[in-house]
């Protein structure tokens, strides 16, 4: 009786998962979208920890050349979205339907449930309200002094690596740099890893890139199957980390007086969430303990690689293109004539019009981001064929339109001059989008424009920057494979040459 009980339920089981998994395989084909064939348990994310989700996102723009194409995370049916105009309409128009991103971290790691990066609304909208003070100008140029010394430390630092190497490891050198900004900005801590190689701050940023089994689990959970991260407990940053960077902040907070002594005058970015928090407290809305924590490491986290990243690549491109190095390199040079012997301030730097240019190609060349996802929260029509329903993932492809030779001729070649002022303009909007769009856009544009300019000016002004023999171009380089950003693969170098 048992068996024959159990053999039922197994015959049930079995034909319960066929018949959904049938459904499932034919999603996309019931519906007349193009697609890659589905793999019975992973979907079509068959590139995880094989291929970086940029190329794959570039492949599938490629193949198919449609304005969208189906896929599947595991078994929940996604779509890629290939056309400006649909782009516009998710990231901006529509955005009240695809508020919350489908990635998500776990409700029991406080930073994964409290930070502005993977939170939904309504909580979003309330952080990023009150967030979005932090970036002003004006709240960026108090920041000028702190990313100016961590610029000088940078010069000095590639001249001792000269001296020792005559290359450098370029992402080392530049998220160094990027952690001891953002690091010192959001934590208050001290960090000196431009100066030294080394820093606390500088080994928990180590450890976010670290890729070994376990990371790449929580990763690949956290952006493609978040069902999995609650149950299996992973979580945004690693836990001892996590833990470091609490005790940090309460000393830093207790150094400078304590949680409730007011914020004046904020120095810094943790000046300002707490100041945020003060305001909060005072209008009897009480943000949570790990408020300050959550928002704090997100943006060492979302900034210190993608920034780190964008300076690596920029200067490896000026390395290759040496036309281009020196019309920066005399942009650079007559601003800083203008001002003599005093320092380059913010505003002197964002009035330039060129260096936005080399980040701006660099970027869309290599987003460190490739793709924007977002998840509908209710029925939404596509087009005259295809009604998504609620829960469907969209994900954006950012790399694919990037690299189309219809939005950018000749998109391989490196070529600032497409983004000067007068042929910007002839870009097709949301065909440019290394930041994201709309509402839901990056909140640290700003923050990572200044870095990246102090960082370069800097470097451009002490040092010709040259291609080393037997390194690959920029176009061959081999892209980091089980990571989520658009990283090279292996160490890549210059030769920085002190100019006279
Ligand atoms: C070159 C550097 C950077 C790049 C390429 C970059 C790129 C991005 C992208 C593509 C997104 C998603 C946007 C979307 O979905 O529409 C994003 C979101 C975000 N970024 Fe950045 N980012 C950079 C630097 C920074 C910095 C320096 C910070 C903080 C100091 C930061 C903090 C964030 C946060 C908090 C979000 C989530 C915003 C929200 O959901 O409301 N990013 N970034």
């Amino acid at each position: 009786m048992f068996f024959t009980l159990l053999t039922l339920v197994i015959i049930c089981l079995v034909t319960w998962l066929f018949v959904k998994w049938r459904r499932v395989k034919n999603y996309w084909a019931d519906r007349g979208v193009p697609h890659y064939p589905h793999h019975p348990i992973v979907g079509s994310l068959t590139f995880l920890q094989r291929e970086n989700p940029a190329v794959w996102m570039r492949k599938v723009y490629n193949d198919f050349k449609t304005p969208y194409v189906g896929m599947w995370a595991f078994w929940r049916p996604g779509l890629v979205i290939n056309c400006p105009d649909l782009a516009r309409r998710v990231l901006v128009k529509d955005h009240e339907v695809f508020r919350n991103r489908f990635l998500s971290s776990g409700k029991t790691d406080p930073v994964g449930a409290l930070n502005l990066f993977t939170v939904n609304d309504p909580t979003w909208s309330y952080l990023r309200r009150r967030l979005t003070v932090l970036f002003t100008a004006a709240r960026l140029r108090s920041l000028q002094n702190l990313i100016k010394a961590k610029s000088n430390d940078l010069v000095l630092r590639i001249k001792d690596e000269m001296k020792n190497e005559n290359h450098a490891d370029l992402r080392v050198l530049c998220s160094d740099y990027t952690t001891d900004v953002i690091g010192e900005a959001a934590f208050g801590l001290s960090s000196e890893s431009v100066r030294t190689g080394d820093s606390t701050m500088r080994r928990v940023t180590r450890e976010f890139t670290k890729f070994g089994l376990h990371r790449g689990l929580c990763w690949s959970s956290i952006f493609f199957f978040p069902e999995l991260v609650d149950m299996f407990r992973f979580s945004l940053f690693p836990k001892d980390t996590l833990e470091f960077l609490r005790q940090v902040i309460h000393k830093v907070i207790e150094q400078r007086g304590g949680y409730d002594k007011e914020v004046k005058e904020s120095r810094d970015l943790l000046d300002a969430l707490l100041k945020i928090k003060q305001e909060a407290a005072a209008e009897k809305e009480d943000l949570d303990q790990d408020f300050l924590l959550a928002q704090a490491a997100i943006f060492l986290l979302g900034g210190f690689d993608t920034s780190g990243v964008t300076l690596t690549w920029t200067i490896y491109e000026l390395a290759w293109n040496p036309h281009c190095q020196e019309k920066l390199y005399q942009e650079v040079l007559a601003a800083k004539q203008k001002i003599g012997d005093e320092d380059f301030d913010t505003n002197t730097l964002a009035e330039l019009t060129y260096i936005d240019c080399v980040f701006k190609e660099a970027l869309r060349k290599f987003p460190s981001m490739g793709w924007l996802d977002r998840i509908a929260s209710k029925e939404y029509k596509i087009d005259e064929n295809l009604t998504i329903p609620e829960g469907t993932v969209v994900y954006v492809n950012a790399v694919g339109m990037q690299q189309d030779p219809k939005h950018f001729p000749e998109p391989h070649v490196y070529n600032p001059d497409r983004f000067l002022p007068e042929n910007e303009r002839d870009i097709t909007p949301y065909t440019f989008m290394p930041f994201g769009e709309g509402p839901r856009g990056c909140i640290g544009k700003r923050f990572a424009y200044q870095t990246l300019r102090y960082g370069l000016a800097s470097i451009i002004l002490n040092y010709e920057i040259r291609a080393l023999p037997n390194t690959p171009k920029p176009n061959d380089v081999h892209i980091e494979k089980n990571g989520l950003f658009l990283g090279p693969d292996k160490k890549l170098s210059v030769e920085f040459r002190h100019r006279e």
